[in-house]
Parts: structure tokens; C-alpha cells; sequence
């Protein structure tokens, strides 16, 4: 087994670094004298990601009325530091899209379930009105992202675990810890780190299936950790899970969540997930069909 943390941890460092727009960006934003415009260039350099942003900021997930054409716009509706974040989503989901796949778990099962925990986290964060709500977005859609080494580097290892977790009914995190004695937050934790990733970044991918370890954002972990149960008891998206991971009872109460707010977010989270499932552009377009017959059945 230590020979196999071994393999994990040196795998993870030949992972690919995020563009370098998102430190050009990440750095700008460091000084308070920045403007949007300044953003606005730097981002326009980079055309894929320009149309990228601009193509979700034009979904219905933010809804504009008018059509948003110049990423400067964009900037100026949607904050400098939510196009940082959109600038990070783009650029992860990017990086990883067409990898060999384990079984019948797919990159793009992973990015729905992704998606669902993004935009049920958002709608979380509205209902306890906290201000963050795209901060919340983008934690949501980066959760899990250690288990994008394991689809990179181990997926023999990791259908391995998704066999476990399904025939005993176990989360995928116990699984993780039965067959590779190293779990998708611990990896993920490492390449968040790797990638200079801001800390509550690092919290959210670290502590979101245990918050009470988080020291110093606990309200991120434990409202993408609520997210999370939603969406797999939802069943949106496959996290690779063999039953709907247990609630920690603590993360409500983090997150200022009471109970019975939950069944009003329901049919909220299942909208939004509607709206912005087709917002992912790295789909090609029979892929875009199958999801779009897929949403008759949500
Ligand atoms: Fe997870
Ligand atoms: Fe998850």
C-alpha cells in the first residue's frame, strides 16, 4: 500500500499546471488599483478561454437579459473576482475532458455530478443569503477533483473502487481508502496546492466530506459538503458513490441551513441544473444530444 502512495503522490505532480491566464489573473487581483478592464485584457489574450467565458455568462445560469459580447462586460456584470473563478472552472474543465475512461463511469458523468453539487451549492448560498453565491459555485464544481487522478493515472485501480463502492453500498471515499489507502481528498488536496488554488479552495477539496476539520473557511466544506449529499441523493450526475454519502450533522448548522429550508430548494436545484447542464463546453454535440434526451428523464 505504500508503494502505491508513493505512485499517488508522484503522479500528481506530473498533472498539467492551469493556464497561465489564471495566475496573470489571480496576480491582478492581488492589487487593489486593479479595473475591470485590466482584467478584461489580460483574459482576451487567451481566445479559448474568452469564449468560453463569455459563452457562460451568456447561459441561463446568470440570466442576463441583454447578450453579454466583450469579456470587459463581463467583468463589469459579473465581479473581477467570480471571472477569476469562471477563469479557474474553464481552465480545470479544460484540462480534463477526454480521458480514458474506467467502466462505465465517465469524465463526463464526473462533470454533471460536478455541476449539480456547483449549482446546488449556489442555491444554497442564496437561501442563507450569503454573498459568495459564484464563490460557492465554482467550490461546488472543483469538489471532487481528486478524482480526476484517479482517472488520469490509476483507472484500473479506481473501477477497482467503483466495484467496491457499488457492491457494498459504501461511499466512494471508503472504497478509495479499502483499495488505495489514499483518498480522492488527499489527492485532490495536493493538486489544489500544487495549483496555488485560494484557500478556501483548498478547504472546500480537503474538508467537504468531513468540515469539522476545516480551520479557517468552514462555511465552504460544509455547504459544498450539504451540496453534495443533495445531488447524489438527487442522483444528478455519478460521484462514483454506492449510496448517498452520510450527512455530517454539524454542516447544516455551519452553513446556517435549517431542515426544513431543504424541500423548498429541491425543485430549485433541479432548474438550475436544467438551466446550466448544457453551459459545459467541452461537449461535442452528440454528446450535447444525449444529455439534452437525458433531461426529459431529471
Ligand atoms: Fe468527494
Ligand atoms: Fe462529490
Amino acid at each position: 500500500m505504500r508503494d502505491e502512495v508513493d505512485k499517488v503522490i508522484k503522479r500528481i505532480h506530473e498533472l498539467p499546471t492551469l493556464p497561465l491566464v489564471y495566475k496573470r489573473v489571480s496576480d491582478l487581483l492581488r492589487n487593489p488599483y486593479t479595473s475591470a478592464s485590466d482584467v478584461a485584457a489580460v483574459i482576451s489574450e487567451d481566445q479559448v478561454i474568452t469564449t468560453k467565458l463569455l459563452r457562460l455568462v451568456n447561459s441561463a445560469h446568470y440570466g442576463f437579459s441583454e447578450k453579454v459580447e466583450t469579456i470587459t462586460r463581463a467583468v463589469s456584470l459579473v465581479g473581477m473576482q467570480a471571472v477569476k473563478d469562471l477563469v479557474l472552472a474553464t481552465s480545470v474543465m479544460d484540462l480534463f475532458h477526454n480521458n480514458d475512461e474506467p467502466g462505465a463511469w465517465t469524465v463526463v458523468e464526473f462533470w454533471r455530478h460536478s455541476l449539480a453539487v456547483a449549482v446546488a451549492s449556489s442555491c444554497i448560498a442564496e437561501a442563507v443569503e450569503d454573498p459568495h453565491v459564484e464563490e460557492y459555485f465554482v467550490a461546488g464544481l472543483i469538489h471532487d477533483i481528486g478524482k480526476i487522478v484517479w482517472i488520469e493515472y490509476f483507472p484500473d485501480e479506481f473501477k477497482d473502487v467503483l466495484d467496491i463502492a457499488d457492491s457494498n453500498r459504501l461511499p466512494c471515499i471508503e472504497a478509495e481508502k479499502q483499495r488505495l489507502g489514499f483518498t480522492h481528498v488527499r489527492a485532490g488536496r495536493l493538486l489544489a496546492k500544487r495549483w496555488k488554488l485560494p484557500e478556501r479552495l483548498i478547504e472546500t477539496i480537503a474538508w467537504h466530506h468531513d468540515p469539522r476539520l476545516a480551520d479557517k473557511h468552514p462555511r465552504f466544506p460544509a455547504l459544498v459538503h450539504v451540496a453534495d449529499v443533495i445531488a447524489n441523493a438527487m442522483h444528478l450526475g455519478k460521484s462514483g458513490n454506492g449510496c448517498v454519502p452520510p450527512l455530517a450533522p454539524e454542516a447544516m448548522e455551519i452553513c446556517g441551513l435549517s431542515p426544513s429550508d431543504v424541500p423548498h430548494l429541491l425543485p430549485k436545484i433541479h432548474d438550475a441544473y436544467q438551466d446550466s447542464i448544457l453551459m459545459l463546453s467541452f461537449w461535442d454535440a452528440s454528446e450535447k444530444q444525449e444529455i439534452e434526451g437525458d433531461l426529459s428523464t431529471v
